[in-house]
């Protein structure tokens, strides 16, 4: 395995590490105790201005946000019920049990069945059997977490009533892919993400079930709109490099 491809943990030790590589070689026959010394003022420096975050990808399988963040140097974690999809540091397990680790960033992709607008023809049945509160709470303790910077992420639904309008809408076609599907972002801490490629909409990502398209002349997408669950919910890899650019 190439040095580059995998982070060290401690990324303290890890910046370090390289400052001593990098002093070393400008001046070798330096005071080595020195040389330490002043490499992990470098390391701490780094660590104080943001570089090498501990970041918390939430209810991800995927691995994009994840690794998007990892190749800026953070150190960067995905949380999910299901094994990740990319091989790299994931957490397979309830993410609620680890909000409490010392974060400094979260992005959570919380399930959308319960709450989304698309599916509010089921939403009385659901409120009457508590499903959709269950939802809203984990939506909330997401929101509510001990972590300075937040961003939570969900389709226009019922959070925009029981808790607030999210601070942004985003679309993929912002983030340089052809398609539309309309996506909340609520932030604590964190500024706007700005569009880093608009492109024209060719299509929705996916066809919400029991919804017909509002602009008809809007094309269904070669799958007939009837993607997997798994594949409607992945990140798109341009939002997840925006996300890692800006707020990384
Ligand atoms: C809409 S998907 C988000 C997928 C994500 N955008 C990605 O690219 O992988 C919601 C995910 O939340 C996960 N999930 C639900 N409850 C969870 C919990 N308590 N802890 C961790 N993950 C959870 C589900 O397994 C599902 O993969």
């Amino acid at each position: 395995m190439k040095e580059h491809e995998e982070l060290p943990i401690n990324l303290r030790d890890y910046f370090a590490a390289k400052a001593m590589q990098v002093l070393i070689e400008l001046n070798p026959r330096s005071n080595r105790i020195e040389i330490a010394k002043s490499s992990y003022i470098m390391a701490d420096a780094m660590c104080a201005i943001g570089v090498g975050m501990k970041v918390l990808i939430a209810c991800e399988f995927s691995g994009i946000v994840r690794e998007a963040f990892k190749a800026r140097g953070h150190d960067a974690w995905s949380c999910d019920l299901l094994p990740t999809e990319i091989e790299g540091q994931h957490i397979q397990g309830d993410v609620l049990e680890i909000l409490n680790d010392g974060w400094d960033l979260m992005i959570a992709h919380p399930p959308c069945t319960h709450l989304a607008v698309a599916g509010a023809a089921w939403w009385k049945e659901k409120q009457k059997n508590g499903i959709q509160q269950k939802s809203i709470n984990f939506f909330m303790k997401l929101i509510n977490a001990p972590i300075n910077k937040v961003c939570v992420e969900n389709p226009p639904g019922i959070m925009t009533k029981t808790y607030r309008k999210p601070d942004q809408y985003i679309e993929p076609y912002h983030f340089g892919h052809e398609y539309k599907k309309k996506t909340g972002l609520w932030l604590k801490n964190l500024p706007i993400l700005l569009y880093t490629k608009i492109v024209i909409p060719e299509s929705y990502w996916s066809q919400p079930q029991g919804m017909a398209y509002k602009n008809k002349s809007m094309k269904l997408n070669s799958t007939g709109g009837h993607r997997s669950e798994k594949i409607r919910g992945r990140t798109f890899q341009g939002i997840a490099n925006a996300m890692a650019e800006q707020w990384g």
